[in-house]
C-alpha cells in the first residue's frame, strides 16, 4: 500500500502550431493577438498539492473541464508533469513509465481488450507482470531433464487453452494467476462470466471486469475515472456501495474522479474539490459541507445548492437587503466587525430555512406583499 504526494504540480498543453482549426480559427476571429494566443501554451492544472494517505479514498470533484482527467493521468504516467512532483510511497515517479509506477487504472469507457474473454481481461496484466519479472524455475519442470524455456511454456499455455481441460498445459506460473483470476471474479461476482467476450456483457457487467482488471495486479494504488458514468442511476447506486466496500476490504490507496457532488459525498474519505485547473479545497464530506472555503465550493457542494443573497452588513449584527433586515446570533460579532458597511453574499442551504408565523428574531421578514411572512433560520 501506498501514500501517493502530489507536490506543487504543474500541467499545459502545447497548442498545436498552424493546425488546421487554430487556423481557422485565428482568421475567423478579429482578436488582434490571435496569433500569439494560437502559438502559446493551454495552462490546464496549477499549483496542485494533495497528499493522499496511505489506504484512503480520495475523491476528485469539479465540472467537466476542469482538470480531474489530467491530474489522474498524471498520477498514472500517461502525462508527462510541466512543473512538480509526484511520489508514490516515498518513490518520486516523475520520470518512471506507467508500468513501473505499480497503479492500476479504470478508465470510463471500461477499455476493455475487446478480443480477449474476460479471463483473459483479468489475467492480460498479470500475465505481463510475469514477464518483466525475473524467471522463476517450475516445480513441475524440475522433475524433467531439461526444464522448458519460459517462452515455450507460455506458448503451451496458450495453444492449449481452448483445448479440452485434460489436455491443456498448465505453468506454475498460469496456475497462480488463475487463482487471482478466480478469486478477484468471486469478489466481484462475474465468476459466470469468465468465458464471455466484452461485447457479450451489459454495460454494468463490463464495468465490473474492468474494476476486476484493475483489482488483479493488486497494485499499490488505484486510479479510476469517471467509472460509473456509463450505468444507469440505479446501477450507479449499488456500484458505488460495491466500489467503497471493495476499496475498504482491499485497503487500496485510491483516487475516484467523478463531477457528480452526490457520488463524492457518499464515497470519498476527503474530496478535493476543482475548479478550472486548481484546487479549491481538500476536506472530509461533512467538513465541505459545513465549512466551505469559498463560494464555488458552497455552491458545488450541496443538492439543492445554497441560495445566495446579497447584503449590507450593519455592525455589530445586523444584516440588510431590500427585503429583510436579519439579526444574527452574538457569537457572529467578532466575525462580522471587519465587515461593517460592506457588502457581502449571505449563504444560507435550503434545509436551514422553514416557514414560520409569527415572525421570530432571526428571520427574514417579506414586507412588501400583503400577508406577512417569514423564514425561520434553523
Ligand atoms: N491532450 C490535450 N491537449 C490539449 N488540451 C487538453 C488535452 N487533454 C485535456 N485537455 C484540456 O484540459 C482541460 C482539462 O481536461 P480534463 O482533465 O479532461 O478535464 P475533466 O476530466 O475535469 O473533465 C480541458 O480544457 C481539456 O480540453
Ligand atoms: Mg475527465
Amino acid at each position: 500500500m501506498a501514500q501517493v504526494v502530489i507536490e506543487n504540480v504543474y500541467k499545459s498543453f502545447p497548442h498545436r502550431q498552424g493546425g488546421k482549426i487554430a487556423r481557422l480559427a485565428a482568421a475567423a476571429s478579429e482578436v488582434e493577438n490571435a496569433e500569439s494566443e494560437t502559438n502559446s501554451a493551454v495552462s490546464v492544472l496549477r499549483r496542485i498539492n494533495l497528499t493522499i494517505q496511505d489506504g484512503e479514498f480520495m475523491v476528485l470533484v469539479g465540472p467537466s473541464g476542469c482538470g480531474k482527467s489530467t491530474l489522474l493521468r498524471l498520477i498514472a504516467g500517461l502525462e508527462t508533469l510541466t512543473g512538480g512532483n509526484i511520489w508514490v510511497s516515498d518513490r518520486l515517479v516523475n520520470n518512471l513509465p506507467p508500468k513501473q509506477r505499480d497503479i492500476a487504472m479504470v478508465f470510463q469507457s471500461y477499455a476493455l481488450y475487446p478480443h480477449m474473454t474476460v479471463y483473459d481481461n483479468l489475467a492480460f496484466g498479470l500475465r505481463r507482470a510475469h514477464r518483466s519479472a525475473p524467471s522463476k524455475p517450475d516445480s513441475a519442470a524440475q522433475l524433467v531433464p531439461a526444464p522448458l524455456p519460459a517462452w515455450t511454456k507460455r506458448a503451451l499455455v496458450r495453444l492449449t487453452r481452448s483445448l479440452p481441460s485434460g489436455w491443456q498445459y498448465w505453468s506454475d506460473e498460469e496456475k497462480a494467476i488463475a487463482q487471482r483470476v478466480t478469486a478477484v471474479a468471486q469478489m466481484l461476482q462475474i465468476e459466470p462470466l469468465l468465458d464471455r467476450y466484452p461485447r457479450q456483457l451489459s454495460g454494468g457487467q463490463k464495468q465490473r471486469v474492468a474494476l476486476g482488471r484493475a483489482m488483479a495486479r493488486d497494485p499499490q494504488v488505484f486510479l479510476m475515472d469517471e467509472p460509473l458514468s456509463n450505468l444507469d442511476a440505479k446501477l450507479r447506486t449499488e456500484t458505488r456501495t460495491q466500489i467503497v466496500n471493495l476499496q475498504r476490504k482491499l485497503g487500496t490507496t485510491t483516487v475516484y474522479v467523478t463531477h457528480d457532488q452526490t457520488e463524492a459525498m457518499t464515497m470519498g474519505d476527503r474530496i478535493a474539490v476543482m475548479n478550472a485547473g486548481q484546487i479549491q479545497q481538500i476536506a472530509s464530506p461533512l467538513e465541505l459541507y459545513n465549512r466551505p472555503a469559498n463560494q464555488f465550493v458552497a455552491e458545488f457542494i450541496g443538492s439543492p445548492p445554497m441560495n445566495f443573497i446579497p447584503v449590507q452588513v450593519k455592525a455589530p449584527l445586523l444584516i440588510q437587503h431590500p427585503q429583510f433586515r436579519l439579526t444574527l446570533p452574538e457569537n457572529w460579532v467578532g466575525a462580522l466587525r471587519p465587515y461593517d458597511g460592506r457588502s457581502l453574499l449571505l449563504g444560507i442551504r435550503p434545509e436551514h430555512l422553514s416557514v414560520s408565523l409569527p415572525a421570530p428574531k432571526t428571520c427574514l421578514c417579506a414586507w412588501n406583499t400583503s400577508k406577512p411572512w417569514a423564514v425561520r433560520l434553523t
